[in-house]
């Protein structure tokens, strides 16, 4: 089974007025060419504008959380399916920034993935360990027993990928050693593989937490390291592009 394409995905969390749109069209510009796929996931009111600037471009955009639920009585959030509506392709779900500060468990993340996929959106279903797990030796069963429980069975045959995001590192200019990364990036692939069989081969399995143009290269090499979500530098198009293009130093 053949590798899978790499994805770089740019995750603004809660940064960017309209004004940040000249950076995307900048890493669009930038991007052309790239053998990975690259996308920019901002706040979800900018989604629609920044999908019809980039359309053709190549750079898919997505969002960074739905609800379950197709529709409904739930103020202030949003569908998969207004998201698709709008013009996004992917969707960051189950990022530890959810998971703590909006009590995401894994059957909430599960079945946000699955509404995910009713509305034609590709999932990046986001795990990782706290300091406090790495450091009782709990990393890698926390991190499959979430993969286990994130994913919903509706998965199999379409496509998605998986982001290893450990909290420790997220903002925090830290990063696991390249042996830590594969080591963890080895456990999410068993894992798939005890869901998804031989098809578990071709999901990427993106590393994310403190990825900056510095460390990106050694990180994107890394064995099954399938690509990169990018949190802070993201935000500035030099940055990010620099990220992108270590995919071929
Ligand atoms: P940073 O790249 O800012 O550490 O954020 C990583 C992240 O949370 C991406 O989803």
């Amino acid at each position: 089974m053949t590798a899978p394409v790499p994805l770089i995905a740019g995750n603004w969390k809660m940064n960017g007025l309209r004004a940040s749109l000249v950076e995307a069209a900048a890493i669009a510009e930038g991007a052309a060419g790239s053998p990975a796929r690259v996308a920019i996931c901002p706040p979800a009111v900018l989604i629609h504008q920044m999908s019809e600037m980039l359309a053709g471009s190549g750079v898919l955009v997505g969002g960074q959380d739905v609800h379950w639920e197709d529709a409904g009585a739930f103020t202030g959030d949003v569908s998969a399916q207004m998201l698709a509506d709008v013009g996004a392709k992917l969707v960051i779900l189950g990022h530890s920034e959810r998971r703590s500060g909006h009590r995401e468990t894994d059957e909430i993340v599960a079945r946000k993935v699955a509404a995910a996929l009713r509305a034609g959106l590709e999932p990046i279903v986001c795990v990782g360990e706290t300091l406090e797990e790495r450091n009782a030796g709990q990393a890698s069963p926390v991190v499959t027993d979430q993969v286990r429980g994130s994913l919903p069975a509706a998965l199999t045959g379409q496509p998605f990928s998986v982001a290893y995001e450990p909290v420790w590192a997220i903002g925090s200019g830290l990063t696991p050693s390249t042996a830590e990364i594969e080591e963890m990036h080895q456990a999410i692939r068993a894992t798939l593989a005890e869901r998804f069989g031989p098809a578990a081969q071709a999901v990427p399995i993106l590393y994310g937490g403190s990825v900056k143009p510095s460390n990106a290269a050694e990180i994107l090499h890394a064995a099954q390291v399938g690509g990169a979500l990018v949190g802070g530098a993201s935000l500035k198009a030099a940055d990010f592009l620099a990220i992108v293009r270590a995919l071929q130093a």
